[in-house]
């Protein structure tokens, strides 16, 4: 089996002449990504082998455009397999984050990547990701929701949170942080009642004492350090965003809106409270910037008075230790997971409305959760935690047959 620096030139010159333009079906050749059956073997992106394979790609239909790249639906001929395309311009020549960080991230809620391909022009290069198609972004869910006047009945909200968390606590475990996480880059298949996580075009891995750029991560999801200019953040700037999503699964609308970096932080503060003198040391002690918290004189809201009146004592609780001024106060992925928030779905025998089963909430994978932690009896029901090896083998062997 060639390596994919040895078939580089190869695959490139094949699909030189067109991109995904021109007649149908468009034939490609591209690197198909291997997925091991276990995801306990993963973590290293050497483990999944590529190789090459014959696409016919039928007709597509656009479906996202983002900053970096457009998004299409289109099926497969040779495969009969539904897929997303996402075509994005290469930062270098063969050298992608978003394609590094999706070969080696491999969970049940980030999207799964399944083939890849490289495109020339004599304007531009051109890297296209086929990934597996959901129906809709939660983006769209929330907002069709709220074109009804109502907001997302409470299952779906603990159950999609649940998925995020969980996948956010995947790339936290392996020190990566997403910074960009929003409810347009989660996808979901509300029939099946299933969240992963998309979008991985600004995730790093973060390194101790290396800096990062403080402008990431979309502003009305911006945390706070972020927003103050911080450039030796953790992983913690994804748990804000997270907690501004989890408000806005429960209002229907985003928490705050600002229309520039010193207004989003006004309007953070005008809901979660004026930052202590030691809450915005820890943001960023060096800040010299345009936010001056010397002028307000407004009365802050409280967060429960933001949230709809019936909401949920657990679902204010975990809100609140979400949005945190302090990073390093910010509950983790994991502990969130254990909240009661979601005690609901640990319930043996429950099912979707639509009366489907569940999807998999449980089958953690020693790289993400070990079962010998003390969060794990927290977070795994007890007639899961007993079934368990069963539960794995069944998934591999489901896997195996797909
Ligand atoms: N696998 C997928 N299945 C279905 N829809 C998808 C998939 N991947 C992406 N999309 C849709 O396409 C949109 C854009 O994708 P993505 O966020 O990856 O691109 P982007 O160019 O980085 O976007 P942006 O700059 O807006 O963050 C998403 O919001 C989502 O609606
Ligand atoms: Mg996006």
């Amino acid at each position: 089996m060639m390596s994919q620096t040895d078939m580089s030139t190869d695959v490139i010159e094949k699909n030189n002449s067109d991109l995904l333009s021109g007649t149908y079906p468009i034939k490609v050749m591209a690197y198909k990504v291997d997925t091991p059956l276990s995801i306990s073997t993963l973590g290293n992106g050497n483990n999944s082998l590529n190789y090459t394979i014959e696409l016919h790609i039928g007709e597509r239909e656009k479906i996202g455009q983002g900053t970096f790249g457009k998004v299409y639906k289109a099926k497969l001929l040779t495969t009969q397999e539904i897929v997303a395309i996402k075509e994005v311009e290469m930062e270098e020549k063969f050298k992608s984050r978003e394609l590094d960080m999706l070969k080696t991230m491999i969970h049940p809620n980030i999207v799964r990547l399944k083939y890849f391909f490289h495109s020339s022009s004599s304007i531009k290069d051109l890297l296209c990701l086929i990934m597996e198609f959901m129906p809709m972004s939660a983006h769209r869910l929330i907002s069709d929701y709220r074109r009804n006047h109502k907001i997302l009945p409470l299952f779906y909200i603990k159950l999609f949170s649940y998925q995020m968390l969980r996948g956010l606590g995947y790339l936290h475990t392996q020190g990566v942080a997403h910074r960009d996480v929003k409810p347009a880059n989660m996808i979901v298949d509300y029939e099946a009642g299933i969240l992963k996580i998309c979008d991985l075009g600004s995730a790093k891995k973060l390194n101790k004492n290396e800096k990062s750029v403080s402008y990431v991560c979309t502003r009305y999801y911006r945390a706070p350090e972020l927003l103050l200019g911080c450039t030796e953040y953790t992983t913690a700037v994804d748990i804000w965003s997270a907690g501004c999503c989890l408000a806005e699964f429960l209002n229907g609308y985003a928490i705050f809106r600002g229309i520039d970096s010193s207004d989003q932080m006004y309007r953070i503060i005008k809901i979660i409270g004026i930052p202590t003198r030691d809450e915005l040391r820890e943001m960023n002690s060096r800040y010299t910037g345009s936010v001056d918290l010397t002028i307000i004189t407004f009365t802050p809201r409280t967060l429960r008075g933001y949230l709809p009146e019936h909401t949920q004592e657990s679902a204010f609780i975990l809100l609140e230790q979400l949005l945190k001024y302090k990073p390093n106060e910010r509950i983790t992925c994991q502990n969130a997971l254990a909240s009661e928030f979601f005690i609901e779905l640990k319930q043996r025998s429950i099912f979707l409305p639509n009366k489907r089963i569940l999807p998999s909430l449980f089958n953690f994978y020693d790289n993400e959760l070990s079962k010998h932690s003390h969060l794990y009896s927290a977070i795994v029901p007890d007639f899961i935690r007993n079934n368990l090896a069963e539960i794995h083998e069944l998934d591999n062997h489901t896997s195996s047959l797909k």
